[in-house]
């Protein structure tokens, strides 16, 4: 097959070379955002009299043509066409003749292919804002179910002080707020119109670049032609938002495995969310959120892959460039992948909210609140400190846990211990107790689940 642009070879190109430099096996993935941007291509040049109305019709008719041929599935893609753009323009001219040849009038690959992603990651973007808020949705309405459902805070994963279960799950509302508000950010600057920047510099064609750049849902052109051929800053900030974002993923995953371990038994995640194994009949292994933590690896390498390939790039378009797509598909996917699946599974996994207490009842996390006892009582806190830390260790040495000790055992440690000792050493004592902005005291909680509803809006 000739190529489109073969009148300045005289010989055919070696096979190989073919297909190493072909990228229709993945940009095919671009098809209907190339279509859709060359439909407004063609509308601004017929407006400004670059091609006349009769010329704009057939090739509107012909893109619709090919439009609906690749979404039935009926379109046949050639590696000797080299990639979307140049495999749509071959099939336009079969449908309606040379005239399709006077679509690329005014434009470049350059700015074409711009012109897609940005299409692309428009679309994608405000997909996964509404997946990210579904997330959301499902981590607050398990959190209203689990304000007093009371778990073991830990640092060091070593228990540290109760806390409110929905407490912990809120933190993660947060984050994936955070989450949403970079990729509702970053839409600021994906919605910059590449087209008309053609190959490097412009064109001499009076084209209106405003005119294709509303018609596609842009906010502006891009006000330098360079720029807007060589910026691939709005996929960098795509993988990055998405490497934070499966990061917070990740460590809920990684949660969510811990928990619902024999070890821990805090909670069951859905049958649905879970497979067996081949070989041990009792398991029921939580493969999801381990492979949406193992899914972080791809996530993170297509970043520094698009980092590493951009750095040192001279201007404009560089071959290198066409290495930017499979990174952005891939990380689109997976986190599609693993947003949808998130969502129901919090939704549907189930607190044992008696094991996360009775964990609390075995342990030694409201010391703290035994030293701010003292503290109150007039103590220096480092004092304070002292005392409970050695009655800590009696406590284990006489095996039992704090509620146990008689106040006879306390006060042989400080005179100021009297009998109310024992209503702040209770669980949702020491939970309520943290009742400052922002903390775990339920009356903070109810405060933060309301301003987590207004967020959601
Ligand atoms: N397939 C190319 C890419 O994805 C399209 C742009 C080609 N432009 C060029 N001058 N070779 O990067």
């Amino acid at each position: 097959m000739t190529k489109l642009w073969g009148g300045r070879f005289t010989k055919p190109t070696n096979k190989l070379v073919e297909e190493y430099t072909a990228s229709i096996g993945f940009d095919q993935k671009l098809a209907l955002q190339d279509i859709k941007g060359s439909l407004a291509h063609v509308s601004m040049l017929g407006e400004c009299g670059i091609l006349s109305f009769d010329e704009v019709k057939t090739i509107t008719n012909g893109l619709h043509t090919i439009e609906k041929k690749i979404v039935n599935g009926e379109a046949e893609f050639n590696v000797s066409d080299e990639d979307i753009h140049m495999n749509i323009e071959r099939m336009l001219i079969e449908e309606i003749g040379p005239v399709g040849g006077k679509l690329h009038t005014g434009r470049s690959r350059n700015d074409q292919v711009a012109t897609d992603m940005h299409l692309y990651m428009k679309e994608k973007t405000e997909v996964f804002i509404q997946q990210v808020e579904d997330v959301q949705t499902a981590l607050m309405k398990q959190a209203e179910q689990h304000v007093e459902t009371i778990i073991p805070g830990y640092t060091h994963l070593q228990r540290a002080q109760p806390i409110s279960f929905a407490h912990h799950l809120l933190a993660y509302f947060w984050m994936f707020e955070r989450d949403k508000q970079r990729l509702e950010d970053s839409l600021k600057r994906i919605n910059w119109s590449p087209l008309g920047a053609a190959a490097l510099a412009g064109t001499p064609y009076p084209i209106n670049r405003k005119m294709t750049s509303d018609a596609l849902g842009f906010d502006q052109p891009y006000p330098n032609s360079l720029d807007a051929v060589s910026d691939r800053d709005f996929i960098l900030e795509f993988l990055s938002i998405s490497s934070i974002l499966i990061t917070h993923i990740s460590r809920l995953s990684e949660e969510l495995i811990l928990w619902s371990s024999q070890e821990f038994d805090f909670i069951e995640l859905d049958d649905a969310f879970c497979t067996g194994s081949s070989i041990m009949p009792q398991k029921k292994n939580p493969d999801v959120p381990e492979l949406l933590r193992g899914k972080t690896g791809r996530i993170y390498g297509n970043l520094m892959g698009l980092l590493t390939l951009l750095k040192g790039l001279p201007l404009a378009y560089n071959k290198d460039m066409q290495e930017d797509k499979e990174g952005m598909f891939d990380t689109s996917e997976t986190l599609d992948g693993a947003l949808s699946l998130l969502a129901p599974m919090i939704e549907t996994m189930e607190v044992k909210s008696e094991n996360t207490r009775e964990a609390v009842n075995q342990d030694y996390s409201n010391a703290t609140d035994i030293a701010d006892y003292l503290a109150i009582k007039g103590l220096p806190f480092r004092q304070a400190h002292e005392i409970i830390g050695r009655i800590v260790l009696y406590a284990i040495q006489q095996n039992k846990y704090l509620l146990d000790l008689s106040l006879e055992e306390y006060q042989d440690f400080s005179p100021l211990f009297e009998k109310d000792i024992y209503k702040k050493l209770a669980p949702d004592q020491v939970v309520a107790a943290r009742n400052s902005e922002g903390g775990t005291g339920f009356e903070q909680v109810q405060n933060q689940l309301k301003l987590a509803k207004q967020t959601l809006g």
